[in-house]
């Protein structure tokens, strides 16, 4: 039998639960006494031996607390590993765990998530943080079925948490184990999407083991972004080399077959920085905007916002682009000044130049302030400091309005 790794213990979390010791050696089951039923028995035995001496030491991988597992996987659904461990730590010390999740403002969500983009996510989880709290007792269900029941957990994370956390025997299929699982089975038709990604789900149902299902997808995905890479990969260290269909046939650099792109689409646009008495004017993004929920410059095309502000002084500052989804932006910045107000409204708000710090922005939105700032002929207009969401922030304030 196969001999067990130990999870060291290490102090207790916010939660008061035992986490494992940083560094403490990635568990990995025995293998069962009798080989699986199936054929790919010494696949397994290569992979999981190869993750158990090289996985990755992640942090959502101390334990197996299915909110941190969650958390984990969505943040990291659009935003590679290395750029998440810094928001996972601080989104945790903000939100230790599902009931304190659901009983902050959805500002303050917004705001620790600010920087990792696809702001739908954020606003999801704090949905779903509230539905588990109400329908399941503050538990994440450990089952597929009642995952995808709750917003924002769609096939592959519900996958993802049934299988990591709570070692079911779940396939599941992300940027790195799709490439994996492509070349281990020599599967050649483009990738990605939901009808590319159609086989790619079968092949990992299919080498899946009954055993270890945790360790294995975790493996999978450690070896597509250790050594299974997209361009150059190391098959000369690779522990599963000899099991891999596109290496015995010589196909590794033409698997998987690059999925056709999207055309992107050029816009335009003017972002308006408009001041008043030591004030700018900020709106609110709408349902179904982009970024949605969070704050920005008004664009030119609000006349229902500009019209009764009657703006003068309108200079060009600068310009800056953004992508967002497959469209790609040119926006020209320009500073006015205000005579009046404008009517109040729950969706704009006059706030100091300094409070910008505060607020949940675009992050279209923080390039014209820094830009605007840097090119402002008032002393007091220095880009805002961006504050960081960390372990003294003080909670989110709303800038004194007018
Ligand atoms: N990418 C998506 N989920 C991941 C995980 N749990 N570990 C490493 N990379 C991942």
């Amino acid at each position: 039998m196969a001999k067990v790794a130990r999870t060291r213990v290490g102090k207790p979390d916010a939660a008061g639960r035992k986490r494992p010791r940083r560094g403490a050696p990635i568990t990995v089951p025995p293998s069962a006494e009798a080989p699986p039923p199936n054929s790919h028995a010494p696949l397994h035995r290569d992979l999981l031996g190869w993750f158990k001496r090289a996985g990755r030491d992640l942090p959502w991988r101390q334990g197996r607390d299915p909110y941190r597992t969650w958390i984990s996987e969505v943040m990291l659904q659009q935003t590679q590993v290395d750029r998440v461990v810094d928001y996972f730590h601080r989104f945790l010390e903000r939100f230790p765990d599902v009931r304190r999740l659901a009983a902050a403002p959805e500002a303050d969500v917004l705001r620790a998530w600010e920087g990792l983009g696809y702001y739908r996510r954020a606003r999801q989880l704090h949905a779903a943080a509230k539905r588990i709290v109400a329908d399941h007792g503050g538990q994440l269900p450990a089952s597929v079925a009642s995952l995808r029941g709750l917003p924002g957990i769609g096939r592959y994370t519900a996958g993802a948490i049934a299988a990591i956390a709570f070692d079911l025997p779940e396939p599941i299929v992300e940027a790195n184990s799709r490439r994996v699982l492509a070349r281990l089975a020599g599967h050649g038709a483009p990738v990605g999407g939901s009808s590319g990604d159609e086989p790619i789900w079968g092949i990992a149902a299919e080498y899946l083991p009954a055993h270890a299902p945790s360790a294995w997808n975790q493996a999978l995905m450690d070896l597509g972004a250790m050594i299974c890479t997209p361009r150059g990969p190391l098959c000369t260290r690779c522990p599963v080399a000899a099991h891999c269909v596109a290496h015995a046939t010589g196909r590794v650099a033409s698997i998987p077959a690059a999925a056709k792109r999207r055309t992107s689409v050029e816009l335009e646009e003017t972002a308006l920085v408009v001041r008043r008495g030591g004030k700018v004017l900020v709106v609110q993004r709408g349902a179904g905007e982009w970024w949605e929920g969070l704050w920005d410059f008004p664009r030119l095309a609000a006349p229902r916002i500009l019209e009764p502000l009657g703006l003068s002084r309108r200079r060009v500052v600068g310009r800056c682009s953004y992508s967002v989804t497959h469209h790609r932006v040119a926006v020209t910045i320009l500073c006015c000044t205000a005579a009046h107000a404008g009517p109040r409204g729950a969706s704009t708000m006059w706030v100091e130049w300094m409070g910008l710090a505060d607020l949940a922005m675009t992050a279209p939105g923080r390039r014209i302030a820094a830009i605007a700032g840097a090119g402002s002929e008032q002393a007091d207009s220095a880009p805002p400091p961006r504050r960081r969401v960390g372990r003294n922030l003080p909670g989110r304030r709303r800038p004194a309005g007018r």
